[in-house]
């Protein structure tokens, strides 16, 4: 019986996997930072490692084989991270990571942090590890979270798309990777949703569906870093949150991909789908 872990189970994604493991009966390790918020399910147990800690990751994972990789929080080291956490899979023996990706992942990606999932990517393709990349779009859950108090989504998006995709479909990609690891081994997918809207669009449906006004402002990137400065936040973050507009208004997320529905065999959740669901 091949021998599971999962990451980021005390987030969104990780956690959804880490239930579908656990109600098919799959036994599975999760790797948390904080035990005490680790969830409780049948058959888990869990093990405690950040990924910065590449002894710790290898202690941890210890006899696994298969591990799903969400990618970690944003922050200026988050590559390093991801490295330390490979290179403690590779030492502890794993075979295959399921890992967490961005629909445009590239060197030169204008999304800043789709820079860091192409690195990561190719820093799993040279481990010797076997992989499978699920390159998601932006997730539609995190449209909503988009808007400011008032409820305007404001950023240089321009008129661009995007097919966002909702978590629960990557989830249910990864749990659809991790029941044959060997089917889906050096294959990148491409996760969206099954539309591709402008972000006006999706601020008209977060306010039909959610009864919370809210509306799209576009804005210019000098305007846009100008409206984020009161945060304080470091130039990489400014970075990350401006590109993420401008990555939309480039187009680079407006393509649907047919990856989900064609391993799934249903479609994919729809932004009204997800909007609905809440
Ligand atoms: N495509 C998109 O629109 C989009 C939007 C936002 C984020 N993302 C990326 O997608 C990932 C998954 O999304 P999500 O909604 O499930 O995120 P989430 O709810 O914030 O969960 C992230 C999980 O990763 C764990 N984690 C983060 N950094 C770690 C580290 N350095 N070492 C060990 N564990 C770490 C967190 O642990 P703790 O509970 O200990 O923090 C948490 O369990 C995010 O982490 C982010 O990289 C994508």
């Amino acid at each position: 019986m091949t021998v599971f872990a999962v990451t980021g189970s005390t987030g969104v994604v990780g956690g959804l996997v880490a239930r579908g493991l656990a109600e098919r009966d799959v036994p599975q390790l999760l790797v948390v930072r904080d035990p005490s918020r680790a969830p409780q399910l049948p058959g888990a147990t869990v093990a405690r490692a950040e990924y910065a800690d590449t002894a710790a990751v290898t202690a941890a994972l210890q006899g696994v084989e298969v591990v799903f990789m969400v990618s970690a929080a944003e922050n200026e080291h988050r590559l390093d991270e991801h490295r330390s956490f490979v290179d403690g899979a590779v030492a502890a023996g794993v075979r295959h990571v399921v890992y967490t990706s961005f629909s445009a992942a590239a060197p030169d990606a204008l999304f800043t942090l789709g820079r860091d999932h192409w690195a990561t990517e190719q820093y799993l393709r040279g481990s010797g590890l076997t992989w499978t990349f699920l390159r998601d779009n932006l997730y539609s859950d995190f449209l909503p979270k988009l808007a400011d108090p008032q409820g305007v989504i404001r950023g240089p998006a321009g008129d661009g798309r995007l097919a966002a995709v909702a978590q629960a479909d990557v989830a249910d990609m990864a749990l659809a990777v991790l029941a044959d690891p060997a089917e889906h081994r050096d294959t990148a997918y491409g996760l969206t949703g099954p539309e591709s809207i402008g972000l006006a669009e999706a601020a008209r449906m977060i306010t039909e569906l959610t009864g919370v006004a809210t509306r799209y402002e576009p804005e210019t990137v000098e305007e846009a870093y100008a409206s984020r400065a009161v945060y304080g936040a470091p130039q990489w973050q400014l970075d990350a949150w401006v590109s993420t507009y401008t990555a939309i208004a480039s187009g680079v997320l407006a393509p649907v991909s047919t990856d989900i529905p064609r391993v799934l065999g249903r479609p994919a959740r729809s932004l009204r789908d997800v909007l609905t669901a809440r």
